[in-house]
């Protein structure tokens, strides 16, 4: 059975009953299996989601099946046949179907078929609940910790003692997370797309109203791992230029706090450290501290200058080879 809720943008789509129930606890090598998966349904989603965009000229961003339903009666019903036959068949056989990796020669009825497959998986598993559950027990079983740990450490480095000081955590799993239990800032506002808990609103950033003054501002935004959850490359761009939205002037030199996923700078097509480095310069940043884990690039950014609204950042590729990732973020 099936809610539609009537939220907009990264917020929108289905959500089945069942994943409204509060995740369970998971085994650590459940829930990297199961962030592992995610990755690849969303990874697959946006690529067939990209194929519909060429195909009927629009910019459909989250929300596929609605915009299925209201072009074509026809292919919308292939597209939920496929979800129900997928929640069917994953609830008497365990392992997923097929992924096609190669998008490339399927036709318009596929795609939709593929969508609806992939809307399946991703309900029967519980939906994005399920995967930030599992994040949130990647942060202690997997990483030792929330990533803001690093930030508070670097604040205290630099001796950050701003009084009234507010904070923006964009991506929220954890009220408790060291950023708002240091007590470097008077106050942390938490959001996500999908609150886990009361002090966390549930917001998506690109429509969070825009400051109507410096009191709607903050000192400090901290954004982990939350760009390479945003599926398109030109959604991460016009999330990173909203960001620079929220800071106070930056003649106060606001921080951003900035995590990606190391296979985002190290092994992709088309993104690395000198080209992330070249987008935040563009963007008015000056990187202050960085520190790579296993897994993950930590970065700490002051913003220094005004920024164009006219500015691009086109996709190029920068590195050749079968085994590397896709990731890159663009602005048009
Ligand atoms: C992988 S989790 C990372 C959470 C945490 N910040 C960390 O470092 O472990 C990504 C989170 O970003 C949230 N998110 C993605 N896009 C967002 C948006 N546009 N607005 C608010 N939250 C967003 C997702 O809902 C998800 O909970």
């Amino acid at each position: 059975m099936i809610l539609r809720n009537k939220k907009k943008g990264l917020l929108a789509g289905k959500r089945a009953l069942s994943s409204q129930k509060r995740p369970k606890v998971l085994k650590p090598l459940r829930a990297r299996q199961l962030i592992r998966r995610f990755h690849v349904l969303l990874k697959y989603k946006s690529q067939l989601t990209k194929k519909l965009e060429k195909i009927w000229k629009c910019n459909i961003e989250s929300d596929p099946a609605k915009y299925i339903k209201e072009r074509n009666h026809r292919l919308f019903e292939l597209f939920e046949q496929a979800r129900l036959h997928t929640i069917e068949t994953l609830l008497v056989n365990k392992s997923p179907p097929e992924t096609v990796i190669n998008t490339d020669s399927l036709q318009l009825d596929e795609i939709c078929q593929e969508l609806g497959r992939i809307e399946g998986e991703i309900e029967k598993r519980g939906g994005l609940e399920v995967y930030q559950a599992a994040s949130v027990q990647g942060q202690s079983s997997q990483r030792g910790g929330d990533s803001s740990k690093k930030l508070v450490e670097w604040l205290k480095e630099l001796g950050y003692n701003k009084k009234n000081a507010v904070a923006l955590e964009i991506g929220c799993l954890n009220s408790r997370n060291l950023i708002s239990t240091c007590g470097l800032f008077s106050k942390v506002v938490k959001i996500d797309l999908h609150s886990q808990e009361p002090e966390i609103l549930e917001q998506d950033l690109m429509e969070r109203p825009l400051p109507k003054s410096a009191a709607e501002q903050f000192d400090l935004i901290s954004c982990s791992l939350v760009v390479n959850f945003v599926p398109y490359p030109h959604l991460r761009g016009q999330m990173m230029r909203r960001i620079i939205h929220f800071l106070k002037p930056y003649s106060q030199k606001p921080y951003l706090f900035f995590v990606l996923p190391l296979p985002c700078v190290i092994n992709s097509r088309y993104f690395d450290e000198d080209r992330l480095s070249e987008l935040m310069g563009a963007l008015g940043f000056e990187c202050i501290r960085h520190h790579k884990s296993q897994k993950l690039a930590y970065y700490l950014y002051q913003w220094e200058r005004m920024v164009s609204d006219k500015l691009k950042f086109p996709k190029k590729e920068l590195h050749k080879g079968t085994k590397r990732n896709n990731f890159c973020i663009i602005m048009s």
